[in-house]
């Protein structure tokens, strides 16, 4: 779809066919292009929880102050952020030496910046994870889009519950739920609200 059009017809979509299942190689390929997201360092400090049985997505929708697209969509995602993303265990850190032929000062001199300005307080850990998980969140919904799949980005959930239930490490952060399936259309949404346009909120310095 041409990208205007496509920022255009993303909607927040409410309510789902619940016959409607994406299918699982359109998944695949939603996330294997939406991973094209920048990241810091390329770190990519995320990963993704598929709730897809129903059982998993009940469990979710509970945590979800019950919002029902949680089951009425075919699979929700939970969009997990990694706090220590940044440190040693990465696997992109052996990537990033193979991409920049064996420099291992280079790479060490990157470790040694993003242990600094990601890792050096809870703070930054916060952000970078959260930063980093909200571009790639923005590209899921695109791309699924794209693939005709709608969604539905949320985060009115009980993050510590989810963290909890869906067993998480202690590094990793719940940075929101994205719902994937198809809008029921005999259910209409509401007409998309107006937006703040670069008048009102840009200051050029
Ligand atoms: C981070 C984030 C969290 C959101 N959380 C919820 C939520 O918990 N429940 C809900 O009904 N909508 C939620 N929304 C949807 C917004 O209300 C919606 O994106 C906004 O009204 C604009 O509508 P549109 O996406 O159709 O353009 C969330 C959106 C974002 C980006």
């Amino acid at each position: 779809m041409e990208t205007i059009k496509l920022y255009n017809e993303r909607r927040s979509v409410n309510f789902f066919d619940k016959s409607k299942k994406v299918n699982s190689q359109t998944l695949k390929d939603i996330i294997n292009v939406a991973v094209l997201a920048p990241s810091a360092f390329n770190l990519q400090p995320w990963r993704i929880i598929v709730a897809e049985s129903d059982s998993a997505k009940e469990r979710l929708m509970k945590l979800a102050n019950n919002q029902e697209k949680v089951v009425e969509a075919s699979v929700s995602l939970i969009l997990v952020g990694n706090k220590n993303g940044w440190d040693d265990s990465n696997p992109v850190w052996a990537e990033m030496l193979q991409s920049v032929g064996g420099n291992q000062q280079m790479v060490d001199g990157a470790k040694q910046a993003a242990a600094y300005l990601y890792g050096s307080d809870e703070v930054r850990k916060m952000k970078f994870a959260e930063s980093n998980v909200g571009l790639l969140a923005m590209s899921l919904m695109l791309a699924a889009k794209e693939y005709g799949v709608d969604s539905h980005p949320m985060s009115g959930i009980d993050f510590d519950g989810i963290h909890k239930e869906f067993g998480l490490g202690e590094n990793e952060t719940v940075v929101m739920l994205i719902t994937f399936g198809y809008h029921d259309e005999a259910k209409p949404l509401y007409p998309r609200r107006p937006r703040l346009d670069f008048d009102k909120i840009v200051k050029v310095i």
